[in-house]
């Protein structure tokens, strides 16, 4: 946790908005995974971290707009839990600790909260994701559990995206911890990448240097020799030689903050002339966006100017063909790059995107794009130093879609499918970091993790 201040100045910043009535932002339960007492590893929810600090089920935050009050509901320690979990500390003590001043009895909240809805005061939830959440909601509010969007805010969800998508110092120091470990996590895969490993043997070391780090992975692993699946999370496959690996790993803090990053190795360390070619593609369209993220860009050009790489590498390999601009515009490049450049990264690896990808990664500035080739970018707004935002193209040769576009005769004018057809058995390729906006530019996060071709071939083979 971080010192009390923070969590008081988040929650003050979020009391100078303009909303009006209660903000409810209750803790994430246990989650139970094959019988009641039998729990996943517990996650408590972003929001309620980000606000109210404690790692602790059974509880929720309340902002008071009106009031200029702050309560945690909660309930005091049993002497079960004491028994099974070991002391505790008191509700009160916990409420302090993140400065928060006055403590209520869980027990009471609906009562509450329907007190405040009884007197016509606004309440405001962000969207529920659990289902044992939505239950709780229902049940606090007394109303049918498909009504819960009655108190679902788009006006709390403006205000913390605002707040939760520029980071401060202390939260960049926390994904610079996580995306230290997660070069620990991918310089190990890089060193496990040879013919014969199983691609379990590496997820699993990887998982265990997250864990060990203090936190999580801050998604399922991806580790497979079939990248073109793009989130491919079976781990079964044998490593053989003339095949890559794609590693889209990172880790989270203590305090949730998250990393993200891709590197893509061939099998034994040393590339192909083929498997080369279409990295060095990837490799230039990953380094052009770094260099040109700043402040004020909007990250939509960044997707284009992406797509416009792969599109002029993929002509001069002979994969596609015809105008670059054009290919562009008709979203050619699909076939190949079926998702978008990026996300925001931060408390969540897609950064709050369960408030709505739209609410998250656009703005008034730029809505979503319905054209295929660009409606799938996740963050494609205007860029602000201190917004964290992944850089990952990639290529990727998926036979199902080659099939399907080839029988509908799609992009004849660009894609060069006599050509494609042999590289159906080729895989995919993916190379991403997570770049920090700064007040000029941007920075990659971590210690960089080594991804041209020779210093992927050199560290592979031991020589750096
Ligand atoms: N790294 C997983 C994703 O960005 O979806
Ligand atoms: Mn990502």
């Amino acid at each position: 946790m971080f010192d009390k201040n923070v969590y008081k100045s988040r929650r003050e910043a979020l009391m100078k908005s303009q909303l009006k009535g209660i903000a409810v932002f209750p803790a994430n339960d246990e989650a139970s995974c094959n019988y009641p007492d039998n729990t996943y590893h517990y996650r408590q929810d972003s929001n309620f971290a980000y606000f109210f600090g404690l790692d602790h089920p059974n509880l929720v935050g309340v902002i008071d707009f009106d009031k200029g009050e702050e309560v945690l509901f909660g309930e005091e320690v049993t002497i079960d839990t004491i028994i099974w979990c070991g002391p505790q500390p008191s509700l009160e003590e916990q409420a302090e600790s993140v400065g928060v001043k006055t403590t209520k009895d869980i027990n009471r909240f609906g009562e509450f909260v329907r007190e405040a809805v009884e007197k016509g005061r606004t309440v405001h939830i962000l969207p529920p994701y659990r289902g044992d959440m939505k239950i709780c909601l229902a049940r606090w509010f007394d109303i049918n559990i498909c009504d819960l969007d009655r108190f679902v805010s788009q006006a709390l969800i403006e205000e913390v995206v605002k707040l939760r998508e520029v980071k401060s110092d202390v939260e960049i120091a926390e994904m610079e911890i996580a995306a230290q470990t997660a070069y620990r996590m991918h310089t190990t895969a890089m060193k496990m990448c040879k013919p014969g490993v199983v691609e379990q043997e590496i997820s699993g070391t990887i998982e265990g240097i997250a864990i060990a780090a203090g936190g999580m992975v801050s998604f399922p692993n991806i580790v497979s020799v079939n990248g073109q699946t793009l989130h491919n999370h079976g781990h079964k496959n044998i490593l053989r030689e003339g095949r890559m690996l794609v590693v889209d790993a990172g880790a989270e803090t203590e305090n949730y903050y998250a990393s993200d990053f891709t590197r893509t190795t061939p099998v034994g360390g040393k590339f192909n002339q083929r498997q080369k070619e279409i990295y060095e593609i990837v490799l230039k369209a990953n380094m052009e966006v770094a260099a040109k993220t700043k402040p004020g860009m909007k990250y939509m050009v960044m997707h284009t100017l992406a797509a416009r790489t792969i599109i002029e590498g993929l002509n001069a390999v002979g994969l596609m063909k015809g105008d670059i601009d054009e290919a562009v515009v008709a979203g050619a490049h699909y076939l190949f790059m079926p998702h978008g450049l990026g996300h925001m990264l931060g408390m969540d690896v897609h950064d709050m995107e369960g408030l709505g990808e739209d609410n998250v990664g656009y703005d008034n500035a730029i809505h979503r794009s319905s054209q295929q080739g660009f409606s799938c970018l996740r963050c494609g707004k205007t860029l602000k130093p201190g917004f964290v935002v992944t850089d990952e193209p990639g290529i990727y040769f998926i036979p199902a879609l080659i099939d399907k576009w080839k029988a509908e005769g799609k992009h004849t004018d660009f894609i060069n499918y006599d050509a494609v057809e042999k590289y159906k058995d080729f895989g995919g390729i993916r190379i991403e970091d997570d770049l920090l906006i700064t007040a000029d530019g941007n920075r990659i996060l971590g210690p960089g993790i080594p991804k041209t071709v020779k210093d992927v071939e050199d560290f592979c083979l031991g020589n750096i």
